[in-house]
C-alpha cells in the first residue's frame, strides 16, 4: 500500500512538473540541433537577409505570422497550414484572412533546410528564428532564440478568432488577451512597439481615425483623405508613419503625440496604467530593446509541442 501512494506521488511530481516546464517553454534549448542540424541558424540567417535586401517589408510580415502562430494553442506552426477541401485552418480567421503574409519566405527558408537535413527542423522553429533575424535586419534589438518546437498537425479558425486581438481592443481587453497567454501588461506595451515597422489596411484603422477622440486632428484628417468612410479597404498606411522600415522607439513618440495608426495603439497612452510604459520607451529606445527582447523570449516559447507530440512537417502548409 505504502509502495502504490510513493508511486502515487511520484507521478504527480512528474506531471506537475511537466506541466511546469512546460508553460515555460523550458524544454527547448538553444543547442537544440546542434549534431542533428548545425547549419540551419546560417540557412535561415541568410535567405532572411537576402530577401529583407528586396522587401523589407517582409521582416514584419514574418514578426506577425510568428505572433500569431504563438497565440492560438502556442508556437506550433499552426498558423502556416493552408486550408483545403477537408480542411479549415487559421490563415482565413478574422485577423489573417487578406491580411497575414510572408508563407513564401518561409516556405523557401524551409526548403533550403530541407535540402540540407532532411525531416529534423520544424516550421515553427525557421520561423522563430527567421522572426529574430528580421528584427536585426531591421535595426531591433537580437536574442538567443531557444529551439526543439514542434509543429502541430491541426490548426483552428475558431481559436484564431477567439485568442487573436483585434484592432477595436480597448487598453483592459488588449490586457486580459495577453494575460490570457501569461503576458503581463509590461509585455503587452513592448511587444507592441513591433507596430513600429509594417503597415495596416484601412479596414483595420477606420473607425479609429473617424470615431475616436484620442487622436491628433491632423494626423486624422490626413488618414481620411487616403481611407475613405466606405471604400478602399485595403489601402496601407504605415503603422509607424515616420520610419516602417526600421526597427526602433518612434512607435511609442508617434503615441505620445497622438499619432498611433490602431486604436489598440493609441490605447497604450490613454491617460490610463499603459502610460508610463508608453513614455519610458519613447524617452529611451535602449529600455524598450531590452523589454522586448524579453517579451519575445516569452511570446516564443508559449506551449511549445515537444517531445512525441505533434510532427517536423516536410511542407509547412501540410501535415505530412
Ligand atoms: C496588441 C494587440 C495587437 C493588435 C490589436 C494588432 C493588430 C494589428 C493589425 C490590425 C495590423 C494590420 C493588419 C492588416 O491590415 O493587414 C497589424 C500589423 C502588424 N502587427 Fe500587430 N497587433 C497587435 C500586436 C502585435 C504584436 C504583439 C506583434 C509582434 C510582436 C505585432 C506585429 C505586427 C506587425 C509587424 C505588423 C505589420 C505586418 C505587415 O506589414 O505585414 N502586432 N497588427
Ligand atoms: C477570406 O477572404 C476571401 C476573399 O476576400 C473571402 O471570399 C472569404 O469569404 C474570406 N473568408 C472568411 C472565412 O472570412
Ligand atoms: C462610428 O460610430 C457610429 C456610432 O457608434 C457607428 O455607427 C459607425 O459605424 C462608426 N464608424 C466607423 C467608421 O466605425
Ligand atoms: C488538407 O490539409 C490537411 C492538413 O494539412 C491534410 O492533412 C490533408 O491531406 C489535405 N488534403 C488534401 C486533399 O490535400
Amino acid at each position: 500500500m505504502a509502495k502504490a501512494w510513493s508511486l502515487l506521488l511520484l507521478l504527480i511530481i512528474l506531471v506537475f512538473g511537466a506541466f511546469v516546464e512546460g508553460s515555460h517553454g523550458s524544454k527547448l534549448s538553444q543547442n537544440y540541433y546542434k549534431s542533428t542540424c548545425p547549419q540551419v541558424l546560417s540557412i535561415v540567417k541568410a535567405k532572411t537577409e537576402s530577401t529583407l535586401k528586396k522587401k523589407p517589408r517582409m521582416g514584419a510580415s514574418l514578426l506577425r505570422l510568428h505572433f500569431h502562430d504563438c497565440f492560438v494553442n502556442g508556437c506550433d506552426g499552426s498558423i502556416l497550414l493552408d486550408d483545403n477541401s477537408t480542411f479549415i485552418g487559421e490563415k482565413t480567421a478574422l485577423a489573417n484572412n487578406n491580411s497575414a503574409r510572408g508563407f513564401e519566405l518561409v516556405d523557401d527558408i524551409k526548403a533550403e533546410v530541407e535540402r540540407t537535413c532532411p525531416g529534423v527542423v520544424s516550421c515553427a522553429d525557421i520561423l522563430a528564428i527567421a522572426t529574430r533575424d528580421s528584427t536585426v535586419v531591421l535595426g531591433g534589438p537580437s536574442w538567443k532564440v531557444k529551439l526543439g518546437r514542434r509543429d502541430s498537425i491541426t490548426a483552428s479558425r475558431a481559436d484564431a478568432n477567439k485568442f487573436i486581438p483585434a484592432p477595436s481592443f480597448t487598453l483592459s481587453a488588449l490586457k486580459s488577451n495577453f494575460h490570457a497567454q501569461g503576458l503581463s501588461l509590461k509585455d503587452l506595451v513592448a511587444l507592441s512597439g513591433a507596430h513600429t515597422i509594417g503597415l495596416a489596411r484601412c479596414t483595420t484603422f477606420r473607425a479609429h481615425i473617424y470615431n475616436d477622440s484620442n487622436i491628433d486632428p491632423s494626423f486624422a484628417k490626413s488618414l481620411q483623405h487616403k481611407c475613405p468612410r466606405n471604400g478602399k479597404d485595403n489601402i496601407h498606411r504605415r503603422l509607424d508613419l515616420r520610419t516602417p522600415i526600421t526597427f526602433d522607439n518612434f512607435y511609442f513618440r508617434n503615441l505620445l503625440k497622438k499619432k498611433g495608426l490602431l486604436r489598440s495603439d493609441q490605447e497604450l497612452f490613454n491617460d490610463k496604467s499603459a502610460d508610463s510604459l508608453v513614455k519610458k520607451y519613447a524617452a529611451d529606445s535602449s529600455k524598450f530593446f531590452k523589454q522586448f527582447t524579453k517579451s519575445m523570449i516569452k511570446m516564443s516559447n508559449i506551449k511549445p509541442l515537444t517531445g512525441n507530440s505533434g510532427q517536423i512537417r516536410i511542407n509547412c502548409r501540410k501535415v505530412n
